[in-house]
């Protein structure tokens, strides 16, 4: 596969069979993901394969909270407080595909609801990933993980695999710790949920529009 393809083919998948993933493609996916670049070659990712048993209790953990009606909070402002254009629309318009190919009605709260705490068991994957920088390493960091993450979703699509990169596995980061054993003061960067797609489930059957590049570049000669 060639890397043009794999960019073409990764896609946010929210519905995942229970077929389980070795430890060893896991193994061979982040070893992969690992020749991504770093500033200084610092290499500040630190990641944590949650399968099985650990899996759940994470899982149910995090619904329990937000069923309680505790929002929780990431370790850092991933998302702007206040949403402006031309970002805004694009958020809008994300959160209707997803719901319309849902066929949950705006105003159907309780579906919207339900579909939300789907992202607390990672969509039904059998493997997720959390991301954690050590609380010395700055802003650069966040570039280098990026590019990191990308690289486990592009490795993953060689390995047919799919995945859902996820703020909402970054909500709850005192939990995360606790019950996998990291220090508080680390940072809970965000989730991924890994596994083979379920081809048959309709949220998956969408992908999202890009804008022209024409938006977003200007050469200079
Ligand atoms: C860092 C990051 C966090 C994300 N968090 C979530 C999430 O919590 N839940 C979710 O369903 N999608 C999440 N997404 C997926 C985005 O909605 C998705 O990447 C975007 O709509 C573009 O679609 P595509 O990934 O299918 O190309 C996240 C994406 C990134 C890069």
């Amino acid at each position: 596969m060639n890397v043009t393809d794999a960019l073409k083919i990764r896609k946010s998948t929210r519905a995942f069979l229970d077929t389980s993933v070795s430890r060893e493609q896991i193994e061979k996916i982040l070893s992969s993901a690992s020749h991504a670049p770093s500033g200084t070659n610092a290499q500040p990712w630190q990641v944590a394969v949650v399968t099985g048993r650990k899996k759940d209790e994470l899982t149910s953990g995090m619904e329990k909270i937000f069923r309680e009606g505790d929002m929780g909070g990431m370790d850092y402002q991933y998302y702007p407080v206040k949403w402006q254009n031309p970002y805004k629309k694009r958020r809008v318009a994300c959160g209707i595909q997803l719901y319309s190919t849902l066929q949950i009605d705006r105003k159907d709260k309780e579906k919207r609801y339900e579909q939300w705490v789907a992202n607390y068991h990672g969509f039904g994957a059998p493997v997720l990933l959390f991301f954690f920088l050590d609380p010395v390493m700055k802003t650069g960091s966040y570039l280098d993980y990026g590019m990191f993450i990308q690289s486990i979703m592009l490795a993953a699509v060689e390995e047919g695999l799919a995945t859902c990169p996820q703020a909402a596995l970054g909500q709850y980061p005192e939990l995360i710790k606790k019950i996998l054993g990291y220090d508080r003061e680390i940072v809970l960067v965000c989730g991924m949920a890994v596994g083979y797609e379920d081809k048959e489930a309709s949220v998956n059957s969408y992908r999202t529009p890009r804008e022209d590049i024409a938006t977003f570049s200007r050469f200079f000669v």
